[in-house]
């Protein structure tokens, strides 16, 4: 793939681990640039990493091939209209990481240029992440290497034909971790209600958490599988199991995936 250069606009915790993700990948800090308001961070960046970095999105965006825009929502218009004149008449990939901003908002705002939009999660800082991809057609299959490249480095990811599909990764992925957390949260409460204390328990909540994850991601059997094999009839997981089925877990997951779904949507709009 040809050597193109990649710049940040906006330099927080989302580009860092990308960042991070894609030196450990094998591409040469040379090729990267990153900007953010905070002269501080960026040289600290600058001396982790030996990328270029500037406080000026314009000087970033004049350098670059590629820009992924990972600033806040809540910024994303006023940030991408001040780049705007800068990209004029020039072929650059648009790679948006911001939640419930469309490709039509991001194009009004930059131009008509190429643009992926893409829903990571926060298990990217552990190079652990899930990314749901999107492209316009104006998208080359390059440039669609390009942003696999660049997400890819630091989790799985995933392309998507329809934009809307990306509030559902949203509420799946996107938002996921959260439900883990809760659930580990509740484990760990349950696990001291019934005596243990509560370090011990957190301890024996993460791990397990992480070791059914990964059997989960090595086994070629699916979780319902999975489960079936540790649950013997009239056993100690059955009994739990049952509690959790007639509480209704399902029915209480469904609903709070099409929230999430539907919040996604909202914001988008
Ligand atoms: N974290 C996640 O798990 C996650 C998941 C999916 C999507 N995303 C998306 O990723 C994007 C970045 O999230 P994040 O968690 O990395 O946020 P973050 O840590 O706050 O990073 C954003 C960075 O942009 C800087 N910034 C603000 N205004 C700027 C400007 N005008 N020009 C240049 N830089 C500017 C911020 O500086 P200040 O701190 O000084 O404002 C901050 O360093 C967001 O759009 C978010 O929706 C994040």
């Amino acid at each position: 793939m040809a050597q193109y250069s990649i710049g940040f606009i906006g330099a927080g915790n989302m580009a860092t681990s990308l960042v991070g993700g894609m030196i450990a990948k094998g591409i040469r800090p040379a090729r990267i640039w990153m900007s953010d308001l905070d002269g501080e961070r960026l040289a600290g960046l600058r001396q982790q990493h030996r990328v270029h970095v500037s406080t000026d999105n314009a000087d970033i965006a004049s350098q670059c091939d590629v820009l992924v825009m990972a600033v806040k929502p809540q910024v994303m218009e006023d940030v991408c209209r001040a780049l705007a004149p800068q990209l004029a008449g020039r072929e650059v990939l648009v790679i948006s990481i911001a939640a419930g901003v469309t490709v039509a908002n991001l194009q009004a705002w930059l131009g008509p240029h190429p643009v992926v939009r893409a829903m990571p999660n926060t298990p990217a800082l552990v190079q652990a992440g899930a990314t749901g991809l999107y492209a316009v057609d104006s998208v080359s299959a390059a440039q669609r290497e390009q942003a696999v490249q660049i997400l890819g480095s630091v989790g799985l990811t995933f392309w998507f034909e329809q934009e809307s599909a990306l509030d559902a990764v949203t509420a799946v992925s996107g938002s996921g971790p959260a439900y883990f957390f809760l659930l580990m949260e509740a484990m760990i409460d349950a696990g001291t209600e019934l005596g243990l204390d509560r370090a011990t328990a957190q301890q024996l909540v993460l791990q397990t958490a992480w070791g059914a994850a990964q059997l989960a991601i090595t086994s070629p059997n699916s979780p319902d599988v999975l489960r079936q094999q540790v649950t013997s009839p009239g056993g100690t997981t059955a009994a739990a199991l049952d509690v959790f089925e007639q509480r209704g877990l399902r029915d209480t997951v469904n609903a709070a995936l099409s929230a999430a779904r539907d919040r996604s949507e909202a914001l988008a709009k």
